[in-house]
């Protein structure tokens, strides 16, 4: 038996029905662009998470992108972030016109240390950028904390963490503005790309409407078959076209009714992970105090890494690893002006962590022999 990283397949044949009602839907309804499916996505989408708004867009980098310049990020603008993220988290501050800068990150969670951020502030400082990594949120008392000290505005970046929550509250509305992908792999993930922004505030919500509308206001709203919307044609200032699809939107909100059911299921496969792996050598992922886990990816640290991954791929199971490069490493980067011991922790979890099949409908039995060959590999007793 062959086990993929990832797969969406078996949950396409469960919902199929659901998912090509909802597309021929949009097909039948003369909108495809920004009409009802995008606007009702938005709303529950940011209801879901305790936000106020919620502003469609094409994909998780121009969330982020869209959000910084709604903050005001400008060119020579610092924006900083972790050298452990995707590589959009590093591409949407420069896209924004602004100079990505980095802290290290907590050896346990892999998450930002919040403890670095006042050391890395400077005067030209106009955002920090929590990674709300493989499925659980950063400290966000101690970046607020900090930020608020230093007049530093904050943007989620909640593209790994759809349902996750701190002290009660769901990412998404920790902070002023927060940015979601729906990229497939997503633990919402649309069958296709797409993103959304999610914000409290009114003045950020119009602003971020209008980016993603070549910069335009008014639009996105009205019926592009109707001549009297497009009388106040007219850019207020430089946007995007960053729109989300109604086909999208109608997916996801399908998919959307299935989200806590889904993340219970993530839930119970870590449960079982955990439960396996207790006396082996793995380190197994550490939930932070007052956090809700939704195990985006079940991340797990060896120093055997490299090892075990290619035993495991010829025993026919694949893993995952993110990121096996940080970015402050990747020539694309170069110019930011770090170097190898820069971060050592992020060096770190680069040469160390990876992570095990994680997807709803991975099954008990496949779970199983995901353990075995791992008991196999490591020459060590699993629990299953
Ligand atoms: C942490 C993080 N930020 C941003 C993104 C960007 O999302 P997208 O691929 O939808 O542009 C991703 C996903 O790839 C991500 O994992």
């Amino acid at each position: 038996m062959s086990i993929k990283v990832w797969d969406y397949l078996e949950e396409y044949r469960a919902r199929r029905d659901e998912i090509l009602a909802a597309v021929d839907r949009v097909f039948q309804s003369g909108r495809l662009i920004l009409g009802p499916h995008v606007r009702q996505f938005e709303e529950a989408f940011a209801a879901y998470c305790g936000a106020r708004h919620g502003i469609g867009v094409d994909n998780g980098t121009n969330a982020l992108t869209l959000s910084l310049r709604a903050l005001g990020v400008a060119p020579g603008s610092e924006v900083i972030t972790v050298p452990n993220t995707a590589v959009p988290t590093v591409a949407a501050i420069v896209n924004a016109g602004g100079i990505p800068r980095f802290v290290d990150i907590d050896r346990e969670t892999y998450l930002m240390d919040a403890g670095q951020l006042e050391a890395a502030t400077t005067e030209r400082t106009a955002c920090v950028v929590p990674v709300h990594l493989f499925g659980q949120c950063v400290d966000m008392a101690a970046v607020h904390r900090i930020a608020t000290r230093r007049g530093v505005r904050v943007l989620e970046d909640c593209a790994q963490s759809h349902g996750a929550s701190q002290d009660g509250r769901r990412c998404g509305s920790l902070a002023e503005i927060a940015a979601f992908s729906f990229y497939p792999t997503k633990t919402l993930g649309a069958y296709g790309d797409g993103g959304i922004v999610l914000t409290g505030d009114d003045g950020l919500d119009a602003r971020v409407r209008r980016l993603r509308f070549y910069g335009m206001e008014g639009f996105g709203t009205g019926d592009p078959g109707v001549r009297e919307a497009k009388l106040a044609y007219s850019a207020l200032e430089h946007g995007y076209n960053a729109r989300l699809d109604e086909v999208q939107a109608a997916i996801l909100l399908v998919k959307m009714a299935h989200l806590d059911a889904d993340i219970a299921r993530r839930q119970t496969i870590a449960t079982r992970y955990d439960d396996a792996l207790t006396h082996t050598s793995i380190v197994r992922p550490r939930t932070r105090p007052g956090n809700t886990h939704v195990y985006h990816l079940y991340v797990c640290r060896h120093p055997e890494r490299d090892r075990i991954l290619s035993e495991m791929a010829e025993r026919g199971v694949l893993l995952n690893v993110s990121y096996p490069r940080p970015i402050h490493l990747m020539p694309a980067y170069e110019a930011l002006g770090y170097r190898e011991g820069s971060f050592p922790e992020a060096e770190r979890a680069a040469r160390e962590i990876f992570s095990l099949p994680m997807y709803p409908s991975l099954t008990e039995a496949e779970q199983e022999t995901v353990c075995r060959a791992l008991g196999a590999v490591l020459g060590e007793t699993v629990a299953v």
